[in-house]
């Protein structure tokens, strides 16, 4: 096991009708600003538990944030919490408006001139941000316990990510009947990205770390049980269970002491910001070459998956491993993901201008820092 740190002070706040429990773990005496998307929220019925919660409070709203949140739009809530003097952000809604909280969080107190440092140094510049909270409605990114964000820029084209001890939430409530408003698409979606979360900080190579390896299987395999009730009906135990599985599947104790690859993750950022799929859509495509490509790398743990996962006892290493692959795709496929760049209409030419991206930055990634511009080209062969 390698040597590690575990640092994480988010406090959940778990269960049906917890929402009103902002009053209670709001700062006294704090100007609010509750940040929220399209408009979910307020057909749901959220936004609501979540007023009847701020009685008492200064408040204001800033709404709009949009899927894959825009740094364009998390600027103007910035120049709206400067103007307005907002001392804590209360984000309620999916992993985006929870992303787009933190950044801004963090572009609020940046004194450089231009906050998109925040994300070309990954977060190393961020040295304080307001203090943040949330209300989430969309189990998948994990974002209500962890200190990372994801941003996109419309003008460039670009998807970057930024993690910072600064924006860790202050607390994240998690009532699984908010759930029930989602549409199937982003409950299949929100599956797959807690799936993959787990994988990419699994399938690499082992340096002994027993509990994590079954702390990781248990999370995927509690995925792979509730996915159908999920998705079929408004269940609160598959929904609870869900959520919880999602967050415990990126709050940092399954990547402890272990090696983690997260080139399906940036790759498929790529695919986004070129061509807008979805998150979890790129993952899906992304994820199985990946593995094809670096097989003897990661067979130990694939093959392992294949025993603890899914029962697979017969066969050598290789063939269990290949049946792990086989097995997520099928996975995938049967909750009605799609899995190739073609089902999207993505050819040669968008294999192309992906690498071209890799080249320029120079992005070296994988457990074996093997996966430069060249093999991400290779990767995404595999998923024409
Ligand atoms: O905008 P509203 O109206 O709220 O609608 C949203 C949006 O259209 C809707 N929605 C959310 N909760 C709902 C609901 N509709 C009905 N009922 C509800 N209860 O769902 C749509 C998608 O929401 P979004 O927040 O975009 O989805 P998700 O939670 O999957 O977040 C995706 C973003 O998170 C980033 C992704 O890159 C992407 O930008 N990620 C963040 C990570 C992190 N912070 O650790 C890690 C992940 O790997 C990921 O990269
Ligand atoms: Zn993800």
């Amino acid at each position: 096991m390698n040597n590690f740190e575990f640092y994480n002070p988010v406090r959940i706040v778990f269960g049906k009708g917890t929402i009103p429990q902002v009053q209670k773990y709001l700062p006294e005496g704090k100007k609010v600003m509750v940040l929220y998307g399209g408009g979910s929220i307020k057909r749901n019925g959220v936004y609501d538990q979540v007023v009847h919660g701020l009685k008492g409070i200064q408040w204001t709203e800033f709404s709009g944030i949009e899927p894959n949140p825009l740094y364009e739009t998390c600027m103007k809530a910035v120049e709206r919490i400067k103007a307005e003097k907002v001392e804590f952000l209360l984000a309620v809604g999916g992993g985006s408006v929870l992303d787009a909280t933190k950044f801004i969080a963090a572009a609020a107190c940046y004194p450089g001139k231009d906050p998109w440092d925040i994300l070309t140094s990954g977060g190393s510049v961020v040295k304080a941000a307001l203090p943040l909270a949330d209300v989430l409605t969309l189990p998948a990114t994990g974002s209500e316990m962890n200190c990372f964000s994801v941003i996109s820029r419309k003008s460039t084209q670009e998807k970057l990510a930024f993690g910072s001890p600064h924006v860790f939430p202050q607390f994240s409530i998690l009532d699984p009947e908010t759930t029930y408003s989602l549409p199937k698409k982003q409950l299949r979606n929100g599956l797959v990205d807690a799936f993959v979360h787990v994988m990419e900080q699994y399938a690499t190579y082992s340096v002994n770390t027993p509990l994590q390896d079954r702390q990781a299987e248990a999370v995927v395999r509690t995925l792979l049980d509730a996915a159908e009730d999920v998705l079929s009906k408004q269940d609160y135990d598959s929904r609870a269970t869900f959520m919880w599985a999602a967050t415990c599947a990126l709050n940092g104790t399954l990547s402890r002491g272990v090696i983690e690859d997260w080139s399906t993750h940036e790759i498929g950022h790529e695919l986004t910001a070129f061509f807008g799929v979805d998150h979890a859509e790129s993952l899906a495509i992304v994820l199985p070459g990946v593995w094809k490509h670096q097989f003897e790398n990661k067979k130990g743990k694939l093959a392992q998956m294949a025993r603890r996962v899914w029962h697979i006892l017969g066969g050598d290493e290789t063939s269990q491993a290949k049946t792990a692959i086989e097995k997520t795709v099928q996975f995938f496929h049967s909750i009605e993901m799609p899995t190739r760049l073609s089902d999207y209409g993505i050819t040669e030419a968008g294999i192309q201008k992906v690498v071209e991206r890799f080249e320029q930055r120079g992005t070296v990634m994988g457990e074996h820092q093997n996966i430069r511009a060249r093999q991400v080209g290779e990767i995404l062969h595999l998923c024409l």
